[in-house]
């Protein structure tokens, strides 16, 4: 292990026998030191248990691990997705209009604003009815057929904004399981019903089979050339795209460096775009573009995805914490922690550095999470009195979108708060005793009790304030996640943008299925050939 990680790992020994409650008492400006603002969000990070020495070192490890020129690498379109050969620039997606970023000579961004300007015309006259279903009513549904980052983005995204949702319903199916397809198309209407296949590859199984299961449910209705009037295809692979039957107009295209879990801000966000708008999706890659350009700019010691990221290396690599939650007081932020899920655990969820050597710390984080208050009275107990210890990230907004319900918001904000600080203070055992005493206990059954009652605290969480749930907003916090992604990779020095993880699964499942119907398995191990048995007879 090199010099720094010893280094923080000293600050880690040095630090373990202090409570945090400690550090606010010791520090009055404790909080003003670890929270840091930019654009809309303020993000805390006073309740990690890290002081000025500790940070100054993983400040460091962000300099002697190069995460700048990283950066400046990703941003300028370096083909540094090397396992692929690829550019990483879903950053250009959301550029202005003026920005000029070159991939081998060309500057593609008036490319991105050509496809952006049919997304918004095609969105505009489908929302207007100008575009209509082949027997010339308005589409009143939309589904995405897409899976992973041709879901997972526009899903969360659609549900995140509902307050903005004045377009065409939205729907998404992405499971191979038939049911998925079957229960959403059930209640439609295939004859108002706009169908869009979201695949960048155009190959991936899952979509490609519920596409096809959408089209026969289209020709149920009507004929093929009607049916081909309800298909738009969002896809790197046009040609893949006509073959299937679209119409070309209809296909909206993007390039090899947009990798499938960065993809909502371009074609992938159709279905979001046209559920709020054109303006509305501009506001949200204008968000996304001011924490680029807040990422690009600020100096380390300010710069809040790489703040972030450092609290997610102490806490993962160094404290050894191995997952991390994501709990967002915000209810339409429910499809978050599934969307996070994609975009850190397929990014960092690697052991193999870039020049081919095995990792020497721990990297990608196990990610997961719910809103609250609702996991409040689900997985809340372990995060307060279980045996490990996982670092929390709250998030709430400070105004709500229904100010008739403000009384709600108002307890929905106490209960974020009341969380971290309860993970913060804990509850010592004589305050556990006195509440026991109080309730009338004495004696063994006093102290037996009161053990039950009593919070070890310490334990380490953040939490990121923003107005309200904007779109703008929503496009600063999903690029901010994005960002500190790219730094935390960046620091253990893996590829982020490949995902190899995910092929052997592929293949094998190919080659599974026709052994269901009874093909020779003998080359398969013995609890596959028994499972394959079992499901046979
Ligand atoms: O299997 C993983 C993956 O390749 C993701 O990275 C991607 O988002 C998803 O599959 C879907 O791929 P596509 O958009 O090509 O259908």
């Amino acid at each position: 292990m090199s010099e720094i990680w010893s280094q923080l790992k000293a600050h880690k020994k040095r630090l373990k026998k202090t409570h945090m409650m400690e550090l606010f008492a010791t520090d009055p400006d404790r909080f003003d030191k670890f929270s840091v603002q930019s654009g809309d969000l303020f993000l805390d990070m006073s309740k990690v248990k890290l002081d000025s020495a500790a940070m100054a070192t993983l400040l460091k490890l962000a300099e002697e691990t190069e995460v700048s020129a990283r950066r400046d690498a990703m941003l300028r379109g370096d083909a540094i997705n090397d396992t692929e050969g690829r550019a990483v620039l879903h950053t250009a997606l959301r550029a202005a209009r003026d920005a000029v970023i070159t991939v081998d000579g060309a500057n593609v961004v008036p490319g991105v604003h050509k496809v952006l300007d049919r997304m918004a015309a095609f969105a505009r006259d489908i929302r207007a009815g100008e575009v209509a279903a082949a027997n010339g009513e308005p589409f009143t549904d939309v589904v995405n057929i897409g899976i992973g980052g041709s879901d997972l983005g526009p899903v969360m995204a659609t549900e995140a904004l509902a307050p903005y949702h004045d377009g065409p319903r939205t729907h998404f199916v992405s499971n191979i399981d038939g049911a998925d397809v079957a229960d959403t198309l059930r209640p439609l209407d295939p004859k108002r019903t706009l169908i869009i296949v979201a695949s960048k590859t155009f190959t991936t199984i899952e979509t490609m089979t519920n596409a096809q299961s959408a089209m026969d449910w289209l020709l149920s209705a009507m004929d093929k050339g009607s049916a081909n009037q309800h298909l738009v295809a969002l896809s790197s692979a046009v040609d893949r795209a006509t073959a299937f039957g679209v119409a070309e107009d209809r296909i909206f295209g993007f390039e090899d460096w947009v990798g499938g879990r960065y993809s909502l801000w371009g074609p992938i966000g159709l279905s979001i775009m046209l559920a709020i708008g054109a303006e509305d999706f501009r506001a949200f890659l204008d968000g996304a573009a001011y924490m680029d350009q807040h990422f690009a700019r600020a100096e380390f010691a300010s710069n809040m995805p790489v703040l972030f990221a450092l609290v997610g290396v102490w806490h993962n690599s160094v404290c050894g914490y191995a997952s991390r939650a994501v709990l967002p007081y915000e209810n339409r932020l429910h499809r978050l922690p599934a969307y996070l899920q994609q975009l850190d655990m397929e990014s960092n969820g690697k052991s193999v550095r870039r020049d081919g050597s095995d990792g020497a710390t721990d990297t990608g984080p196990i990610v997961w999470g719910e809103p609250g208050t609702n996991g409040q009275h689900a997985f809340y107990q372990l995060i307060h009195q279980g045996t490990r210890v996982i670092p929390c990230e709250f998030m709430v907004a400070r105004e709500a979108h229904e100010p008739h319900l403000a009384h709600q918001h108002r307890l929905l904000v106490a209960n974020c708060l009341a969380q971290s600080e309860a993970l913060l203070r804990g509850r010592h055992l004589y305050e556990a005793r006195a509440l026991m005493a109080a309730a009338g206990f004495e004696g063994d059954e006093l102290e037996r009790q009161a053990a039950h009652r009593v919070f070890p605290g310490d334990r380490p969480s953040t939490t990121l304030i923003y107005p309200k749930l904007t779109p703008s907003v929503l496009g600063q916090i999903i690029a901010l996640y994005e960002h500190r992604v790219f730094v935390e990779g960046a620091i253990w020095g893996i590829n982020s943008f490949d995902q190899w993880g995910v092929e052997l699964g592929k293949i094998l499942a190919t080659d599974m299925a026709p052994l269901l119907d009874g093909g020779d398995a003998s080359g398969k191990d013995g609890s596959t050939q028994g499972l394959l048995q079992h499901l046979r007879s």
